[in-house]
């Protein structure tokens, strides 16, 4: 009887991408996929740890999954992604019906150790941060018969940010080669991508010998049949000038840039160990407008990292005023074992975060929908992706990357098409065809 797997992931898309090519192994070595883990003879968490709740989301999954191991003793259990690379070891103490603890970096490996794992005896805990990425380890079929693509085209991080886990636990910054990078892209295409998103921790420091980022997207933009070139995610820091000239002048450049700035007063982001000040991360968002008036822009901010004063996010609050981002992904600071931060004394209470991102998430709900209302009676291009949660509707992006949802017609499934935007809600958008 054929033998099944099980993967689920948590995180960022790098472990959606982690996901995909450990799947392809498990296929090459003769499993099928399971809809169900109860159904699976090995199943994997890909787990993230960038912030506390993450993290303990990841090991609360994991002790129910540790269950299935007393109806089905002969289950194999890994645990794969950040969370395996922090803890390492220390799982096979909490979980001891663990079998398998994978890092980030170690999945390159993974045929080898998974004949390992079933071969039985030992547990095994790979957790090597310095191995070579698996991303440069040939070339794979990612994200299969969709319109939308995701290659990882650097992987790593260098900056050590105060607060952040990720240099740890995803080791340093390594980038690939931009030919590999443009022949899966090519690949990707003929298979049916009209959508691409480079991904990378910190993608546009992506340096391969000669070749920086900004080379590389206008390659990109040479590939025949692709219609949509995204990336992300950036730091303020590496952001070039030439790198802000793409978006005037490669057409299939998205007009979007996620960039996180995190707190809007130079003290914290001193602290924080950002690279850039306010006042430069505001040159930046001007320059892009500059090139590109239409540009979207999107950013991450946390609140109450540690000493964090009412005046401190209160320049956070205004920054959001003055850029006015179309949407917000905002945190409550934690603290991550074994980051500067996290033993800076003067840790701001957990009532006092949950105000201030009350507080933040008000201000952007405001901001979002009035963006979102702004574009009714426009008309705008949409990639369609599938039907909407409900099943009612089509849904697809913008080029700015908003959902847009309109009336259903099957024929337009991973199309281009026009669409007249008729309302707006904080969400979503919603339209019909022109
Ligand atoms: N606490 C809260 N949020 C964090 N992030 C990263 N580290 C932490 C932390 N220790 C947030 C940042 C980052 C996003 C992916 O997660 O805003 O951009
Ligand atoms: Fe989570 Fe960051 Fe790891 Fe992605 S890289 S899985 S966001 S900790």
């Amino acid at each position: 009887m054929a033998r099944h797997y099980y993967i689920e992931t948590m995180g960022c898309q790098m472990n959606e991408y982690d996901s995909d090519h450990l799947s392809r192994i498990l296929e090459n070595s003769g499993y099928m996929p399971a809809s169900e883990p109860e159904e699976a003879d090995f199943v994997l968490l890909n787990t993230c740890s960038v912030r506390e709740k993450a993290e303990q989301k990841a090991l609360s999954r994991l002790g129910r999954l540790v269950a299935l191991k007393k109806k089905n003793p002969r289950l194999l259990l890994a645990v794969a992604g950040c969370v395996a690379q922090q803890r390492g070891m220390d799982l096979f103490d909490r979980f001891p019906a663990l079998d398998l603890v994978l890092g980030p970096r170690e999945i390159g490996r993974f045929s080898e150790i998974l004949r390992k794992t079933e071969n039985g005896g030992t547990r095994i805990a790979a957790v090597n941060v310095h191995r070579t990425p698996v991303s440069f380890m040939g070339r794979f079929e990612y994200f299969r018969n969709s319109v939308k693509a995701y290659i990882t085209i650097m992987e790593g991080c260098n900056n050590f940010c105060s607060y952040c886990i990720v240099p740890y636990v995803r080791g340093r910054e390594a980038s690939r080669s931009p030919q590999k990078i443009l022949e899966e892209a090519r690949e990707l295409v003929v298979q049916g991508a009209k959508e691409i998103t480079l991904l990378g921790q910190n993608v546009n420091s992506y340096v391969y010998e000669k070749t920086r980022f900004p080379r590389l997207l206008q390659r990109m933009n040479e590939i025949k049949g692709l219609h949509r070139i995204r990336f992300t995610t950036s730091h303020p820091k590496d952001l070039s000038a030439e790198l802000i000239q793409c978006f005037a002048q490669l057409d299939k450049l998205c007009s979007h840039i996620h960039l996180p700035f995190q707190a809007g007063s130079n003290r914290v982001l001193k602290a924080m160990k950002r690279g850039y000040t306010r006042e430069k991360y505001m040159d930046l968002i001007h320059a892009l407008r500059q090139t590109q008036p239409e540009i979207a822009l999107t950013s991450d901010v946390m609140v109450g990292f540690p000493g964090e004063t009412e005046d401190d996010f209160e320049q956070t609050l205004d920054l959001i005023r003055n850029i006015e981002f179309d949407n917000l992904f905002s945190f409550k600071y934690s603290d991550r074992e074994g980051t500067p931060a996290a033993r800076m004394q003067e840790k701001i209470s957990e009532d006092q975060k949950i105000e201030r991102l009350t507080r933040l998430q008000g201000l952007q709900r405001g901001i979002t929908l009035r963006k979102n209302k702004d574009l009714v009676g426009k008309n705008v291009e949409v990639l369609v992706e599938g039907t909407s949660k409900k099943g009612q509707q089509l849904t697809g992006r913008t080029e700015t990357n908003k959902v847009v949802n309109f009336i259903r017609d099957n024929a337009y499934i991973n199309k281009l098409i026009n669409v007249k935007i008729k309302r707006a809600s904080f969400n979503s958008l919603f339209g019909e065809l022109t």
